[in-house]
């Protein structure tokens, strides 16, 4: 504050505690994970209740229709497929659980994803799909479960290669960004040249059991969402080219302070 041109008279200062903006932050985020967890389970129970009624009608005929030859035909072939259903929602929900505990340890980014590329390059290969992946050598290191990351990264490259039915690139870069105000951040795309996401479905996307593939669980993304929640990481897929096509799906994690970090 001056009181004429020259002299200065006094200083105001404002400070402004936003703890509670970041409260509120905090509970509306929690809301609506709670309601996508909401959905999440209904959908499980769903998944599960289907193929339960197809086995408890079956056994329920069974007294009645043991010895006829087409109820045991149709039993030896629909019983195991619906069972199998069950099991690999079960092997799903196993992997979503965090690795001992969900707890976190130093990771450094550019071995881990080079460990991914190596074992799910021959895999794509075999789809005409080559994995490139341009990181850094030298990069801050990141908190997190390693086990839940290559889960995360695992099934946006399984969703890359998908949406390239005909063949073609998955690119992975790895970009380090600086902060001079907050913490340093790593951002990883992976690239497609696919079909894209059609608008009209791009909000439904991270939905649990939303899927546009014939066999397709659904699961995929928001598996991705809960592992990028857990870590504090921002996920978001969005179109790479207008021209073109294809997808970004990109996931922003703070780093570790560098004395944290050690190499
Ligand atoms: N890279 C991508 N390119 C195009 N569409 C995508 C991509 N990733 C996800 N999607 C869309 O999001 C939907 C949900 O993905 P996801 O949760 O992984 O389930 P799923 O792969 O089993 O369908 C997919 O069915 C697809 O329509
Ligand atoms: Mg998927």
């Amino acid at each position: 504050m001056r009181c004429d041109e020259k002299h200065i008279s006094g200083a105001l200062v404002v400070v402004t505690d936003l703890s509670a903006v970041k409260a509120l932050e905090r509970n509306q985020r929690r809301v609506e994970h709670l309601a996508i967890m909401a959905r999440f389970y209904a959908g499980i129970a769903h998944e599960i209740r289907n193929p339960l009624a197809a086995i408890s009608n079956f056994i329920a005929m069974l007294p009645d229709r043991f010895d006829d030859p087409e109820y045991r035909d149709t039993a030896v072939r629909l019983l195991p497929m619906e069972v199998s259903r069950i099991v690999r929602l079960a092997d799903r929900l196993r992997l979503m659980a965090p690795s001992e505990g969900g707890r976190l340890s130093v990771v450094s980014v550019s071995p881990l994803l080079h460990d991914i590329v190596a074992i799910h390059s021959p895999t794509a290969q075999e789809q005409q799909v080559k994995i490139e992946l341009r990181c850094p050598d030298e990069l801050p290191k990141i908190q997190g479960d390693p086990g839940q990351l290559v889960q995360l990264f695992v099934n946006l490259i399984k969703n890359a290669v998908e949406a390239m039915p005909d063949g073609g690139t998955v690119t992975i870069e790895v970009d380090h960004s600086p902060s001079r105000v907050g913490s340093d951040s790593i951002v990883i795309r992976v690239l497609d040249e696919g079909t894209g996401i059609d608008p009209a479905v791009r909000a439904k996307i991270f939905d649990p059991f939303f899927t546009t593939k014939t066999s397709g669980t659904g699961l995929g993304l928001s598996i991705c969402r809960e592992i990028a929640d857990f870590h504090r990481a921002r996920l978001a897929l969005f179109p790479r080219s207008i021209l073109d096509g294809g997808t970004i799906a990109e996931v922003e994690f703070p780093c570790l302070p560098s004395e944290s970090a050690p190499t």
